[in-house]
C-alpha cells in the first residue's frame, strides 16, 4: 500500500513512521522478496503556495477566529502527488472532526486500498470550495477519530495510519497477529480477554486456574466468556 500524507507538519510524522511497527511495514530488508506492505510519501503543502511569504493561510470571510487554509495550494498539492504515480488512484481522505467516525470495519475497508492520500487540514480548517472541488473531482472521504477536535489532523492521521497498516499482509508476525483482538470477527465485535504472564503470583495475586490447566477447550471457552462479559459490561453498544 502506498500511504501519502499532505501536510503543514511533515516533521510531526517522523517519530511515529520511524519507530516500532510502522518502520518495520516500510523497511525493505525485512522484507526481501521486495514487497514491503507499506511505502510512506510525505508532502508539504507549502511547497506549492504561490504566496511570495510562503502564506498558506488567510482570515476567514465573515470573520472570526482563526486562519483558513487557502485552496490553491491544497489542489495543486493533491495534483502533484496524484501525478507521481498516476498508475494507482488514491482513495482521498481529509481528516476532520465533521467527517465519519472510523471504526474497525471502516479500517478493514481502507486496508484492502492499494494506495491512500491522507490530507491533514490545520487553523480553523481548510476554504470549503476546495473541499467540494475534490469530493466532485476524484472523490473525498471524510473521517473522524472521535467526537473531540484535535489541533489539526496530523495526529488523526498518524491513528488511521497505525490502525491500517497493522493490518497489512507481512506486517504482524503469528504471535502479534490481529485475528484475536478487541473488534476482531474472531470475538465477534467485541472486546478483547484478559492476559497474563510470569510470574503465576505476583504481590499475591494469581492468575485464573484454567489458564494453568493446559485444557485448550477450556481455555478457549473462558476467553470467550471473559470476551462477552466484558463487552457487556463496558461497551453494551458493540452488542448491537
Ligand atoms: N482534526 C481535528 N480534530 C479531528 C478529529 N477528531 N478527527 C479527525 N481529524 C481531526
Amino acid at each position: 500500500m502506498r500511504i501519502d500524507v499532505l501536510t503543514l507538519f511533515p516533521e510531526m510524522f517522523t517519530g511515529v513512521l520511524g519507530a516500532s511497527i510502522l518502520k518495520r511495514a516500510a523497511d525493505p530488508s525485512l522484507h526481501p522478496d521486495g514487497q514491503v506492505p507499506a511505502t510512506y510519501h510525505l508532502t508539504n503543502i507549502r511547497d506549492y503556495t504561490h504566496d511570495k511569504h510562503d502564506k498558506v493561510d488567510k482570515a476567514p470571510y465573515g470573520g472570526g477566529p482563526g486562519m483558513v487554509l487557502q485552496c490553491q495550494p491544497v489542489w495543486d498539492a493533491v495534483q502533484a502527488v496524484e501525478a507521481q504515480q498516476p498508475d494507482i488512484k488514491p482513495l482521498r481522505i481529509l481528516l476532520s472532526p465533521q467527517g465519519e467516525p472510523l471504526t474497525h470495519q471502516r479500517v478493514e475497508q481502507l486496508a484492502a486500498q492499494p494506495r491512500l492520500l491522507l490530507l491533514a487540514g490545520h487553523y480553523e480548517g481548510l476554504d470549503e470550495r476546495v473541499i467540494e472541488a475534490l469530493s466532485e473531482d476524484g472523490g473525498l472521504t471524510q473521517i473522524s477519530i472521535g467526537d473531540y477536535v484535535l489541533s489539526g489532523g496530523e495526529i488523526a492521521a498518524m491513528v488511521l495510519i497505525d490502525a491500517v497498516v497493522r493490518l497489512l499482509p507481512g506486517v504482524l508476525g503469528d504471535e502479534d497477529s490481529a485475528l484475536h483482538e478487541s473488534f476482531s470477527s474472531d470475538l465477534q465485535g467485541g472486546l478483547d480477554y484478559p492476559h497474563y504472564t510470569r510470574p503465576a503470583q505476583w504481590q499475591g495475586r494469581g492468575v485464573p486456574d484454567v489458564l494453568l490447566s493446559g485444557n485448550h477447550a477450556q481455555i478457549e471457552a473462558w476467553r470467550r466468556l471473559q470476551s462477552q462479559q466484558r463487552t457487556s459490561q463496558r461497551r453494551p453498544d458493540l452488542l448491537k
